[in-house]
């Protein structure tokens, strides 16, 4: 039986908030324990003996350590312990194969590992002392000694000078093309052939990275930990520390915000494993800002986009190229140009992408990945290319349209897109715009509209729930998955509260915590589609079991009654034709003598059904710019977002998911790049004062829409898709393309600074 885990603190509707239906704008359940201080972040759990690591950070890229002086630090005030690659507690496993579940090619990094240095910022010990404070004045005082190497950094920003790609591990599938794309571009009348680069950009969530272990009498490590999945980052202290996995637990009740840097465990979470283990004691250890610029950020890209098209605008030929950055420890892969052959009619494309290392820490999904670049070069070479044909860039899209994706040669289970270019650019008023560039002016402003596609995968993977009914009508939910801000929570109780007719604040979903039914990673917008649909075929399994006792208690009013038959509603189980003859659940329990009833379901995708198709979310992204061309500043003023993205379940987290990745899109088209120097081979703006983000300032008008569109392929139970990655692919594309039709100049590099514009 799966009970409430009260630690956990899973929250429910407030009382009054009754039924509910999929679609509706319900608040997010969690948002009373957000802001009241409730909810309780890995940071903030307590335990009797905590004791407190801070994490001292390597300067140099690239070397070893020759010498570590812990001397002071030891004899500080309130030190327990400094740990370095030399006294860590020895682990076999830590030795040989310790990888996460998301690991990519290669071999992870591993903290204190030995004296080798990969990265600049890289953990090269861990003070632990009875107080935070203590902890961090002593960090200050460990003094680490190098032997220094040569060390590399910089490859994309230079692509003039020679470059050596990275020979891929085994496993790597480059992407395919179709048709001879390179002939087709040479062979086409009117063509574009541009290059564009993206800059390095970090994660940034709120919440910083941290982990509390606590140390069990018997030896059994509880741990809260900042992730996207509890059962990951178990997997990776079970194994990487040869626990039984009976003896760690791992909890992440809530997160704030992750954007995939939540995807593998982060080094703070084996240094805390280790300091409890060596101390037998339960320790706590929380990055610094400067810190979560050292594991992992969205890669600097590279793109060459070569297209090809008739006089009317029809595609002859789409040719895009990538370069990407590595590290020499691990192969990460992005899929950056595949989008370039499927959202478009074209017979002929050609894809091409390689990687190249140097010596930082390795890459990391972020919001996304691989199409936030991506997309983004090849939207704004759609935009050239529309120019040159002098055709509207909208015109251009729908003249191109296509419902097969070209390379697999698949009709897409279902693509609205059609409608969100409809519906968008009526929203916008996209007809009223001039063809023309420079021909819209506001005062010392110069106005621009620009709009962009997007596309992204609507992912399917497997997970367990459990749902039981309890005697008192409260109907419990439970499966390890995980709520990073996305409204996880909100959503499958919408789902579950629906199924069973509940007033929702009568349902709890619960998550976070390793030891519940097996849920992926909160990863690849796949949540609502995977879990979503596993939370709908608890529930079902659940109605039929509470219907066969109802019809079978001593002299049921609804016997006989068959699932088409009847309705769950308000704790009861009544005929459709006469609802007065009903059944509450609650006396059905009591009759069989139970306090609860529990039904588990295994979603698995439909995979003969889904191989037949592919399988997407897309967007229309219409925005607005204004350009002071004396300052070079650009406002944003208005963005409109089409989203076609199946069923929407929760409407009110889902525009929230759209209209925080139009924020960031904007951000990333504005603002965000994380600068390296290359001297010390290390991130310089590694802050808050010098990484710019988007403020409230900055953003203005957003209106998400969500077209209709119900897609029983990828989701049988739902026939809803993902909304988390969806909402930032094109924004900043759209922002680009904007700024050419207000200014005239194109500009193919992410951020769009005053500087590039003056
Ligand atoms: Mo997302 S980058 O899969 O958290």
């Amino acid at each position: 039986m799966t009970d409430l885990i009260p630690e956990l603190r899973a929250p429910s509707a407030p009382a009054g908030t009754g039924r509910v239906k999929s679609g509706m704008a319900v608040s997010r359940v969690d948002g009373r324990a957000k802001v009241t201080g409730q909810a309780q972040y890995a940071a903030e759990v307590f335990a009797p003996d905590l004791c407190y690591g801070v994490v001292v950070s390597g300067t140099v890229a690239k070397g070893r350590i020759t010498r570590i002086d812990t001397v002071d630090a030891l004899t500080a005030h309130g030190v327990i312990s400094v740990m370095t690659h030399e006294n860590r507690p020895k682990m076999r496993s830590f030795d040989i194969a310790w990888k996460d579940m998301t690991a990519p090619a290669g071999s992870p990094f591993r903290p204190l590992f030995s004296d080798q240095i990969f990265y600049s910022g890289q953990p090269v010990a861990l003070v632990i002392a009875d107080t935070f404070e203590a902890a961090r004045h002593a960090a200050q005082l460990v003094r680490v000694h190098y032997d220094v190497e040569e060390h590399e950094t910089n490859h994309l920003e230079r692509l003039d000078e020679a470059y050596e790609p990275k020979k891929m591990k085994a496993g790597f599938t480059p992407p395919s093309s179709t048709g001879d794309g390179e002939k087709a571009f040479a062979n086409a009348p009117v063509k574009i052939d541009s290059q564009y680069y993206n800059g390095v950009e970090h994660h940034n969530p709120m919440e910083m990275f941290a982990s509390t272990v606590i140390y069990g009498e018997d030896g059994h490590l509880t741990i809260y930990d900042k992730t996207q999945s509890s059962q990951n980052s178990r997997w990776y202290v079970s194994h990487g520390f040869g626990i039984s996995k009976d003896k760690v637990t791992v909890r992440n009740p809530y997160v704030g915000g992750a954007f995939g840097s939540g995807l593998r465990p982060q080094y703070q979470l084996p240094l805390a494993v280790m300091g409890a283990l060596q101390l037998k004691r339960s320790v706590r250890v929380v990055l610094t800002r400067q810190q979560m610029f050292s594991f992992g950020h969205r890669p600097e890209t590279w793109h060459r986009v070569r297209l090809g098209a008739d006089q009317d605008g029809t595609l002859k030929a789409i040719w895009h190229e990538a370069i990407q950055e590595t590290s020499r420890l691990e192969d990460y892969v992005e899929v950056i140009v595949n989008w370039s052959g499927q959202l478009y009619a074209c017979p002929d494309v050609k894809l091409g992408y390689q990687v190249v290392a140097h010596d930082r820490f390795t890459p990391l999904d972020m919001r996304a990945p691989g199409a936030a670049h991506g997309v983004h070069a090849l939207e704004v070479a759609m935009d050239e290319l529309a120019y040159e044909l002098k055709m509207d860039p909208l015109a251009l899209r729908l003249k191109n349209y296509t419902d097969v994706a070209p390379i697999e040669d698949k009709p897409f289970s279902t693509k609205e897109l059609r409608e969100c270019y409809r519906q968008g650019a009526e929203r916008f008023g996209w007809d009223q715009r001039p063809l023309e560039p420079r021909t819209m002016r506001d005062g010392e402003e110069l106005v621009g509209w620009g709009m962009a596609t997007g596309i992204w995968d609507a992912l399917v993977m497997v997970a367990r729930v459990s749902a039981v009914m309890h005697a008192d009508g409260r109907l419990v939910v439970s499966s390890a998955a995980t709520d990073i801000g996305t409204g996880t929570y909100t959503a499958m109780s919408i789902v579950a509260a629906e199924q069973l007719g509940l007033p929702m604040e009568k349902v709890t979903f619960q998550l976070g915590d390793s030891t519940l039914p097996m849920a992926p990673i909160e990863g690849g917008s796949s949540h609502m589609a995977t879990v979503g649909s596993g939370v709908h075929g608890a529930c079902e399994k659940l109605k039929k079991t509470l219907l066969k006792m109802a019809t079978g208690i001593k002299d049921s009013p609804i016997d006989g009654a068959r699932m088409r038959d009847v309705e769950f509603g308000d704790g009861a189980i009544f005929l459709k034709k006469d609802p007065a003859r009903r059944v509450e659940i609650a006396s059905v329990l009591r009759e069989e003598g139970k306090e609860s009833v529990e039904e588990k379901f295994f979603m698995t995708p439909q995979m003969l059904k889904q191989r037949k198709y592919a399988r997407a979310v897309h967007s229309a992204v219409f925005c607005e710019v204004r350009v002071n061309e004396k300052l070079g500043m650009v406002r944003v003023t208005r963005v409109v977002s089409a989203i076609a993205a199946g069923r929407i379940i929760s409407a009110k987290t889902a525009a929230s998911q759209i209209s925080g990745g139009v924020v960031w899109g904007i951000s990333q088209a504005l603002h965000e790049e994380t600068h390296t120097d290359e001297k010390y081979g290390r991130f310089m703006n590694h802050n808050f004062a010098e990484y710019h983000v988007a403020v409230n300032a900055d953003i203005h008008d957003i209106d998400v829409i969500f077209v209709e569109e119900d897609d029983r392929i990828v989701s049988k139970q739902l026939g809803a898709k993902g909304v988390g990655e969806i909402g930032i692919v094109g924004v900043a594309a759209a922002v680009s393309n904007a700024i050419f039709h207000a200014t005239g100049k194109r500009l193919r590099t992410t951020p769009m600074t005053p500087a590039k514009l003056l």
